[in-house]
């Protein structure tokens, strides 16, 4: 079993995350700014224990970094998919300064003051995947999207830095699978155990990772489709199932880590 952080956990896509993880039987913790909503959508799991929420809005983060040392300690996060966000369809110039620092806080210093608990939290030899929603109003440059895509595609430079202090100098590999160390010890000449080893070593996948998906539209409470078609965008929606199943695939790859996946249904050139 393992025990997945999840910010957004009671609405759209991370909610349907947080459902696919219970349905493997993993436990989720979830910061919610709506402990009520937690209690209506996953009152049955809380009582089981299977789903935590613990309380923080995250448009002010001043002490998210401290509630994530306190609390998280005892669960031990083995996977963490962050998906808390709001939207705005405003020109940057258009935009106060009150306005983009709560996107900012909201999408960005969230995920910065969550990783960096984490990485303080983590057990030597534990792995530890990480995710976070970008969208494709990053890559893809519209100034509708104004302020948000700044945001996201601030998530997205982060998830390239932080995976290069990380993992470009000091890869740390995860360890040997016990049927991997049973085909090494089965060995004889030492030389040779010693190459398997290595070679099996290099193979075996990286402990720590981080990545960002940039998914095109999915139908949730975020979106407004209306609005969006009346602005003469080219609405695709991409289904909630393939979206997860996305976050699951990227979470669980051992072998990619500070990039941006894209999953725009060929909108971007
Ligand atoms: N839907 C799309 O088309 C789309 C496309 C690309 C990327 N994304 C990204 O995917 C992620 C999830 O979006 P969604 O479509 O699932 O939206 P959603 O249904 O509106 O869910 C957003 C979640 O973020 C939480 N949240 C917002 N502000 C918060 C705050 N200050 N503190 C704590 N939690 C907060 C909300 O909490 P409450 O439940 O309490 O409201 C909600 O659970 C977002 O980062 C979004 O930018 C979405």
């Amino acid at each position: 079993m393992k025990t997945v952080l999840i910010t957004g956990a009671t609405s759209g896509i991370g909610e349907a995350c947080a459902r696919q993880c219970l349905a493997q039987g993993d436990r989720v913790v979830a910061i919610c700014r709506n402990l009520d909503k937690a209690r209506d959508k996953f009152g049955a799991e809380i009582e089981a224990g299977r789903f935590v929420p613990l309380h923080y809005d995250l448009s002010c983060n001043d002490q998210l970094y401290k509630l994530c040392m306190d609390e998280l300690k005892p669960y031990s996060i083995d996977r963490f998919i962050h998906c808390a966000g709001i939207t705005l369809m405003q020109k940057v110039t258009s935009t106060s300064h009150d306005v983009m620092l709560k996107m900012f806080e909201t999408h960005v210093f969230s995920l910065t003051e969550i990783v960096r608990a984490l990485l303080r939290l983590r057990k030597s030899e534990q792995e530890l995947s990480m995710l976070a929603l970008s969208s494709m109003s990053s890559p893809g440059l519209t100034c509708i999207g104004g302020a948000y895509s700044m945001a996201k595609a601030s998530i997205d430079y982060y998830v390239r830095l932080i995976n290069k202090q990380l993992n470009a100098t000091s890869r740390k590999y995860l360890p040997l699978t016990p049927e991997q160390l049973a085909a090494v010890d089965a060995l004889e000449d030492e030389a040779q155990k010693e190459f398997v080893r290595t070679k099996a070593q290099a193979q075996s996948g990286l402990m720590v990772r981080i990545n960002s998906l940039a998914p095109n539209l999915i139908d949730t409470p975020m979106i407004n489709y209306d609005f969006l078609q009346s602005q003469g965008l080219n609405v695709h929606l991409i289904p909630m199932d393939v979206v997860v199943q996305e976050v699951f695939n990227l979470l669980e790859n051992k072998y990619v880590s500070g990039k941006t996946m894209v999953l725009d249904i060929g909108a971007i050139d």
